[in-house]
């Protein structure tokens, strides 16, 4: 069987979805990365939010600051009514400190490692992982809720979350690939979002269909398991 991760990686060249904040495949493939701020904007701004609704909201941040040094240099008021909608207001106000870390102690660029992106304000492994891989394409692996379902399915994982959340990373980290980490990052992503949905799977179409063993066990579409509240 060929390798699972460049098999999704096919799949992620046909079927990617296209964002403001994203370089497509083929043009990754050709060596053109994304703007390390853009991306970092849209993590912060889809950590509680949808892609449909971040969209709109990226346009108008990257066409009001299109720097870190403008967003830097902004009046916080601007900012906080400029994010008026998205909620969690800890974010925008995040979202300032960290661009202002940014310029006063990085020269206004955005650090290209896991370690020291971690120690910025907004930003925990979540987000580090994100920006890591997208935006420099260092093999970092990406976990969010998406990333562990597709992991609990395709390893028909039943052992609950959040304990089970170590196991389904360990997965996810052993999938990762030395080559397109970022690709491969946002086509989970993906995945999770379009196929592996929480609810009524399209396993039919499928990239991972085959070697699915709760799609072979039938039990999909009750995976995750969540421990009760
Ligand atoms: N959700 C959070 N980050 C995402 C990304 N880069 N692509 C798709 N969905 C996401």
């Amino acid at each position: 069987m060929r390798d699972l991760s460049l098999q999704l990686l096919d799949w992620y060249d046909v079927h990617a979805r296209a964002m403001p904040w994203r370089v497509p495949p083929d043009a990754r493939k050709a060596g053109t990365l994304p703007n390390p701020y853009a991306v970092w904007m849209s993590e912060v701004m889809l950590q509680q939010t949808t892609v449909a609704a971040v969209h709109e909201y990226h346009n108008k941040f990257m066409s009001l600051w299109p720097t870190v040094h403008k967003l830097a240099a902004a009046e916080d008021a601007d900012v906080m009514a400029a994010w008026a909608g998205l909620g969690y207001y800890a974010r925008a106000r995040n979202l300032l400190k960290c661009a202002r870390t940014v310029v006063d102690n990085h020269d206004g660029v955005f650090p290209q490692n896991y370690e020291t992106l971690l120690m910025l304000p907004g930003i925990g492994p979540y987000t580090a992982a994100a920006i890591s891989s997208i935006a420099f394409d260092l093999p970092e692996t990406v976990v969010d809720g998406n990333v562990e379902r597709v992991m609990a399915r395709l390893h028909d994982i039943h052992d609950p979350l959040p304990g089970s959340k170590p196991a389904l990373t360990e997965k996810a980290r052993a999938l990762t690939p030395a080559k397109r980490p970022g690709d491969y990052a946002q086509a989970v992503m993906d995945l999770g979002a379009t196929i592996c949905t929480p609810k009524s799977p399209a396993c039919g179409i499928c990239p991972w269909r085959d070697p699915c063993d709760a799609r072979i066990a039938g039990t999909a579409a009750e995976l995750p398991k969540k421990t009760p509240k």
